[in-house]
């Protein structure tokens, strides 16, 4: 049997309601049901308590600024530091000798760093940065993987008031060159390489081509040396810095944490929309920090004398949020592991597990899948008994996959949080209080308390029950993206216009996600309704692929849309129209998968060409991407009496049943 169904007890696979033990209960962060008046009483008022886990150099004297909305301002003219706040009050308080991240290494090499550890690097590298020349509100980017060096140089960046814009490693260089260029930042923090599957991957290669691409001048990069003697032997070219050679320089350095102001930029995070072009998400200091360990407090009941671990990579806003921000400002251990879950073996992640005692674990669905595929025998290999709590994110998670979850992972004493956030949010916004809620498989749960989440139809009036609608967001919270940089017109068409009314002042964001919500408040995500993919849990825009298809000589034109995958989610599939002399064979399919590569990365790699001479277009000349899904989906076709060549359908048909 490959998966746990089987070994479910029928009234597991029944049950639809879950509850958290008592035992969860009496140690939870937060457990009180009032907490959810308390922040309605009393809102925007409420959220001072997400402040008031910070320490501010300067007090704020405004929680919440609406005169210019939607571009709000959080907790007005306080000041702080997020490297102070994540690093140097746990030495001051006494907590030195903690130890803030434990990393592991593909083949199992190990590095701890305390509290008094990081806070000497992360001082070190701020030394380091300044004298490279950078300059607070200079965007330096990061393109690395899953290496201690990363939040180092992120809390460095921090810490001198370098907002950084971090690059997802498995990117391509095109995809990093774009990056730059937008951010126009002239200073790059890269890695020589990495481990996956056994193998060394040359990083600095792509790092250089990226480099190549970026259009002005980049005064800095910083190489940190991950393979030693597996490296690939490349010289370090005039601005290009050794880490190490730089922290020796430093040794011992300390550089004074600059105040921020509460709205000042923290970082950027580019992620994918519907045009081809990333969007530069803003998130500020005092706002996403206070979100972030507020969140990571109520809804991952992270204790400082835990040891933390999400299993996301840095380059994605969950890592951000729920690796290096959150659970640091918490002061407790977060780990971080190089390599995939099936290396060497399939239990690698409950090795980890085991091996450190994890109290608190995040994943996502499409690993929970890939787990319930391998079957229950990699778990049960481990001891999983130090887990207290489990959280999701990324992806709806169906009901079968939660239950597994609960049962193979958590043993059933472990609450399972279904967090629904994105990019943007900077943090969790719909998802149960793992000491307070019933959980119900499937569905997200109610908004966070001070979050003012609806199910609405297209006129923006909320739904009934159990009907089908869009997510909105009807009231601002801390964590929110501020702007799209140097974009604010394409901040208010991409997540404003929709369902506001500015001229009744009523500002409403809009994730464009689909949803529907339960007789107890209970949302249910159905996945995006704009032309973006989750493959793995991973955001990618339809456009960006199509243009990185037709980019390859002899493709005329290309539509891309999201195929169930029983792992990943949704699977890229991309219908293909050549020009004429050009054929669909092998070696085409072979150019447009490398093109794909080579403009976004392997993330993005179609798992099906399907070479057509036409698209199902309407009338108006619009490409029907719902009849295309169902194609990819192998479902019964809705209405094609709209098209203009209805014809071309039964033969795309054809070819991907036949491929
Ligand atoms: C999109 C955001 C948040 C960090 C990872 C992804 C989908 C996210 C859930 C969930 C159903 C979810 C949404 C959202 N999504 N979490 N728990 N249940 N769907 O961040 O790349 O910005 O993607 O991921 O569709 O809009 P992202």
């Amino acid at each position: 049997m490959s998966d746990g169904d089987g070994e479910l007890e029928a009234r597991l696979v029944e049950q639809e309601e879950f509850e958290p033990s008592d035992e969860f209960v009496e140690q939870a962060n937060v457990s009180d049901p009032a907490i959810y008046d308390e922040f309605e009483e009393d809102w925007p008022h409420s959220w001072e308590r997400a402040a008031e886990m910070l320490d501010w150099f300067e007090d704020y004297d405004e929680v919440l600024d609406d005169s210019e909305e939607p571009f709000y301002e959080w907790f007005v003219n306080g000041t702080l530091n997020a490297s102070y706040n994540c690093v140097d009050r746990h030495v001051e308080n006494g907590d030195k000798n903690r130890v803030a991240i434990k990393w592991e290494g593909e083949h199992g090499e190990t590095r701890t760093y305390t509290y008094q550890d990081l806070y000497r690097e992360v001082n070190e590298f701020a030394a380091a940065l300044l004298d490279l020349g950078v300059e607070e509100d200079d965007v330096v980017t990061m393109y690395m993987p899953m290496v201690p060096e990363l939040p180092i140089a992120m809390l460095a960046c921090a810490r001198i008031g370098a907002p950084h814009s971090v690059v997802f490693a498995g990117f391509s260089a095109d995809a990093l060159a774009t990056r730059m260029n937008s951010a126009e930042s002239r200073f790059l923090v890269t890695c020589d390489g990495y481990y996956r599957r056994g193998d060394a991957l040359d990083h600095l290669e792509k790092a250089n081509d990226g480099l190549g691409g970026v259009d002005h001048g980049v005064d800095a990069t910083v190489v940190v040396d991950r393979l030693g003697d597996d490296g690939f032997g490349h010289d370090l070219k005039g601005n290009q810095h050794d880490w190490d050679d730089l922290l020796d320089t430093h040794d011992g350095e300390r550089v004074e944490p600059v105040a921020r102001d509460a709205e000042d930029m923290l970082f950027l995070m580019y992620t994918s929309g519907t045009t081809g072009e990333p969007k530069g998400v803003k998130h500020t200091t005092g706002g996403y920090l206070a979100y972030t360990s507020w969140t990571s407090h109520a809804v991952l009941d992270i204790k400082p004398e835990d040891t933390y671990w999400c299993s996301a990579d840095i380059g994605w806003i969950t890592g951000h949020s729920y690796i290096v921000y959150g659970p640091l400002s918490l002061g407790t251990t977060t780990v971080m592991y190089e390599g995939t879950p099936d290396f060497p073996e399939r239990d690698r992640l409950w090795e980890l597990v085991e091996k450190y005692a994890v109290d608190v674990f995040y994943t996502a669905p499409t690993a929970i899948r890939a787990f319930m595929k391998w079957g229950t025998e990699f778990p049960e290999r481990r001891d999983l008994s130090s887990l207290r709590l489990l959280g999701t994110v990324g992806e709806p998670i169906n009901p079968r996959a939660w239950k597994w979850y609960y049962k193979h992972i958590g043993n059933e004493e472990c609450p399972v949080v279904d967090t629904w956030w994105q990019t943007e949010t900077g943090g969790m916004m719909v998802t149960t209080l793992p000491g307070i809620g019933t959980m119900k498989p499937g569905s997200a749960g109610p908004p966070l308390p001070g979050i003012d989440a609806r199910v609405v139809d297209p006129g923006g009036e909320e739904v009934e029950a159990g009907r089908a609608g869009y997510l909105t967001v009807n009231k601002p919270w801390p964590g929110m993206l501020r702007t799209l940089y140097n974009n604010d017109e394409r901040f208010i068409s991409e997540y404003w216009e929709e369902y506001s009314d500015p001229d009744a002042d009523e500002w409403v964001y809009f994730p464009e996600d689909g949803a529907k919500i339960d007789e107890d408040g209970y949302i249910t995500i159905l996945g995006r309704v704009d032309d973006v993919l989750n493959v793995s849990g991973h955001r990618l825009g339809t456009m960006e692929i199509e243009s990185a298809i037709v980019g390859v000589e002899g493709v005329a034109e290309a539509a891309v849309v999201g195929g169930d995958h029983e792992v990943k989610g949704e699977a890229v599939y991309a219908y293909v129209i050549l020009e004429d002399g050009y054929e669909g064979t092998d070696e085409m399919r072979d150019k447009i998968v490398a093109g794909v590569e080579d403009a976004i990365g392997p993330i993005a790699r179609p798992e099906q060409v399907v070479f057509t001479p036409e698209l199902p277009k309407t009338r108006s000349g619009k490409i029907m991407r719902r009849l295309l899904e169902e194609i990819a989906n192998d479902e019964e076709l809705g209405d094609t009496t709209t098209l203009r060549n209805p014809e071309i359908v039964t033969e795309i048909q054809s070819k991907v049943q036949n491929d």
